[in-house]
């Protein structure tokens, strides 16, 4: 509510950005501490004219209804109309026989390649994905109906809105924001942890080869930095389903038809009850088993298996994100073939970066680096 009211405020632009990021940030850290104190890792909240909401980061929670009771779970019209003008009946916007067409036909994907080189696209689609972050977190709905009505908060990019939704259906979206939020979070820890990167770099040396795709499945100290990177700042910082009927979760939380349920990576990524006392620290070993290390001080362990209702960064159940796979393959290929050449230094000493949590997650104002052929 106050990051709203800073925003209709007059600030001089950059001056406002910051303070709503910060305030932002303070936000979440205080959800993530509110359900830490909470026995069951659940809150009701209550707020004046809008929907009631259930917040929660107890995994068997996220379990009920992400798999368990999936079909009462939708995402529900009030998710779907505040994203129609952006993504209309693209995957991420549908329930039902909608989602269940495209979920199983590989044609959603697209023609990436192509869509990358439409600028103009890509520029609407900012527009488009920052004006839905908007309304997403406008308290009472009927505002940005009416500024909708008048034609407020509109894309005035020129482009007809069946292209803006054809560039949905083919997950531009999923591809393009989520995966450079995390390599930006990847670049940056790496960047404070000299350990990390020593043993990343002797792993990519000693394994990648960027003519084979095998050589990416063997690099496991890689693929653990980027699922401990996203424990600490997922590129979804939170999502949220409607419930159809009334219904009461595994903790014992009452829902009502209609109760907006929303699971919370962001504070599930940092919940002492999942990750234990160092869940604020960035250790990547905690992803690979136990075994011993090899000569270069490299963890030689697989890469464990977590529920991905305990680490929902994906999304779990039948709407597991589709990408998955592509998009770990994609991070994985990029940090190595980065760092196999490149010493990647931070521009600002001291810098304390912000998670603003938009439609996806970024780090505000974006990473600065001096890049350095590494030597050989
Ligand atoms: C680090 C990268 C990524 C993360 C963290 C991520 C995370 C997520 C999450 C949390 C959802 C559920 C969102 C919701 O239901 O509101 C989702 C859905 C989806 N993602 Fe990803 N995603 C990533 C990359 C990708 C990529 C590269 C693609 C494909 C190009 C992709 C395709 C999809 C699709 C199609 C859905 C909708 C699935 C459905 O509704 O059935 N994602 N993703």
């Amino acid at each position: 509510m106050l990051v709203k009211c800073i925003s209709e405020i007059r600030l001089r632009g950059d001056v406002k950005k910051d303070l709503i990021s910060h305030l932002g940030k303070y936000y979440l850290l205080f959800k993530a501490d509110l359900l830490s104190s909470s026995p069951t890792q659940t809150k009701v909240i209550h707020r004046l004219g809008a929907r009631k909401t259930i917040v929660t980061a107890n995994p068997q929670n996220v379990e009920y209804i992400l798999k368990t009771n999936f079909v009462n779970f939708p995402k529900g019209k009030p998710f779907t109309e505040i994203l129609n003008d952006f993504l209309g009946c693209g995957i991420f916007n549908v329930d039902g026989d909608l989602w269940h067409a495209q979920r199983f036909d590989p044609c959603c994907l697209g023609d990436q390649d192509s869509l990358y080189k439409v600028v103009p696209i890509l520029t609407a689609f900012d527009m488009a994905a920052e004006i839905s972050a908007k309304r997403a977190t406008t308290p009472v709905a009927a505002t940005w109906k009416l500024k909708k009505l008048f034609g407020v908060g509109m894309i005035v990019s020129g482009l007809s809105e069946d292209m803006i939704r054809d560039m949905m259906i083919s997950f531009i979206m999923a591809g393009k924001d989520t995966t450079s939020a995390a390599m930006t979070w990847i670049f940056y820890a790496i960047s404070q942890h000299g350990n990390v990167e020593k043993h990343l770099v002797n792993e990519i040396i000693s394994h990648f080869n960027d003519e084979q795709c095998d050589s990416l499945q063997e690099m496991k100290y890689l693929h653990a930095c980027i699922c401990e990177i996203m424990r600490l700042y997922p590129p979804v910082a939170r999502d949220s389903k409607h419930a159809t009927d009334a219904d009461v979760l595994p903790d014992g939380t009452k829902v009502m038809a209609g109760d907006r349920v929303t699971y919370f990576p962001y504070g599930m990524g940092r919940m002492e009850s999942i990750w234990g006392e160092n869940r604020l620290d960035f250790s990547p070993n905690r992803w690979l088993d136990n075994e011993p290390e090899n000569k270069l001080g490299e963890n030689l362990g697989l890469l464990k298996e977590v529920s991905p209702c305990k680490y929902p960064v994906f999304q779990a159940g039948p709407r597991i994100c589709l990408g998955k796979g592509m998009a770990n393959v994609q991070m994985i290929y990029v940090v190595a073939s980065i760092m196999n050449r490149f010493e990647i230094i931070p521009v600002r000493t001291g810098f304390e970066p912000v998670y603003l949590p938009l439609l996806t997650a970024h780090m505000y104002g974006g990473f600065k680096v001096l890049i350095r052929r590494r030597p050989v």
